[in-house]
């Protein structure tokens, strides 16, 4: 199958930049044929705030099947239905708690998902099996064009292979998907970087499922009695998480990778004596710091991901490095670590995923 890569001016990640009159006959010509690809039940990848998703009809059994299979997922291990208005909650999900429409109206369109009880319009196919379903209204004006022409209910994961960093650039899709899917919608770099925040809501209290961008202090203003499933930032061989998608290793990069935990000093001097001990070994080493660390590192291959002052800009880089650190085919990765607070949260609880859940905590010296 030809994959055709669409690229749209970056205008388009601007939020509210999707009004008709402003969207030129061209870009609006594609995003037909787009949503017509997935009313016949076919796949196209495209922007969101937080990754790239791969997008089939939500309502279709057949499309679901499609998407586990360009991804090589697991079929148990449900889908985020996106949608592009808040009417369209109702359609799909019945016993809505007033607090989730409190969420709703704080959160949405936004990186923010919530899994409710399912109507019965949405297939099996497309909750892994479950009678609950996750849902998204995103706000990425593109995602949200695509979701009115493809019939209002789009099903879409990472447009990563499974097991695979998510895509942050139209280019990491393409690397990923091609040949797989008919269509990739690409307007450059996402905003956010990590996926949705995730909340279920069918249990009482409610609880967080997935760090992200919404994060647990922002949450804990609207529901003080949230709980945190505990398997987000542990190692889930010791603990099942809710998430049937949280137990799979997430964001792998190929090569080996540890976290380093510790006072500044220390971490340099633990990572530094590693790379010195994996190089005469014949490994190409890999460092991930900020920028205020750069130059306090001998490796091979040394990748910031900003400034410490500046989370957000850390999750936005946090995928981008990792792939490019396959992509320089390195043999062995060591990772500063983050506060766990947040949107270091979120970060936290992906490099743990990537690093296999191999965490060094260097001994305080008094
Ligand atoms: O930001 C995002 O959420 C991106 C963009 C494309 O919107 N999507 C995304 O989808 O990250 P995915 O499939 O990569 O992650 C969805 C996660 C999985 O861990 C899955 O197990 C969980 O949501 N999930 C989906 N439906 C669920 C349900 N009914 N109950 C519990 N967890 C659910
Ligand atoms: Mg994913």
């Amino acid at each position: 199958m030809k994959t055709t890569w669409c690229i749209f001016d970056e205008k388009w990640n601007q939020p509210g930049y999707h009004s008709d009159e402003e969207v030129d006959a061209q870009d609006l010509a594609i995003l037909q044929s787009a949503g017509d690809i997935i009313k016949n039940g076919d796949l196209v990848a495209f922007p969101t705030e937080t990754v790239y998703g791969l997008g089939g009809d939500a309502l279709n059994p057949m499309s679901s099947q499609k998407i586990y299979q360009a991804k090589g997922r697991p079929s148990d291990n449900p889908l985020i239905v996106h949608i592009a208005n808040m009417d369209d909650l109702e359609k799909i999900a019945i016993h809505i708690p007033k607090a989730a429409w409190d969420l709703a109206n704080k959160f949405w369109p936004g990186p923010f998902t919530m899994v409710l009880h399912k109507s019965p319009l949405v297939p099996y196919e497309t909750t892994g099996g479950l009678e609950t379903v996750a849902i998204r209204f995103p706000n990425h004006p593109l995602a949200l064009e695509l979701i009115k022409h493809s019939g209002g209910f789009v099903a879409a994961p990472s447009a990563n292979t499974s097991g695979r960093p998510s895509p942050t650039l139209g280019k990491y899709v393409y690397e990923d998907m091609e040949g797989k899917i008919p269509m990739l919608l690409d307007s450059g770099a996402v905003g956010l970087g990590v996926e949705s925040t995730i909340v279920d809501m069918t249990c009482n209290p409610p609880m967080l499922l997935r760090p992200g961008s919404v994060t647990r202090e922002m949450l804990l203003q609207m529901i003080p009695d949230l709980e945190m499933d505990h398997a987000i930032m542990a190692d889930v061989k010791v603990k099942a998480p809710k998430a049937p998608g949280m137990k799979y290793r997430h964001y792998a990069p190929k090569a080996q990778m540890s976290i380093i935990c510790g006072n500044q000093a220390d971490v340099v001097k633990y990572i530094n004596q590693k790379c010195c001990d994996c190089k005469i070994d014949g490994m190409k080493t890999a460092v991930i710091t900020t920028e205020e660390m750069l130059l306090e590192y001998q490796a091979d291959c040394i990748k910031s991901l900003g400034s410490r002052l500046e989370y957000n800009e850390i999750a936005k880089q946090l995928f981008r490095v990792l792939r490019e650190l396959d992509e320089e085919k390195v043999d062995i990765i060591f990772s500063e670590s983050f506060e766990e607070a947040g949107i270091g949260q979120a970060v936290m609880n992906r490099l743990k995923k990537a690093a296999g859940h191999r965490i060094i905590k260097l001994e305080k010296k008094d």
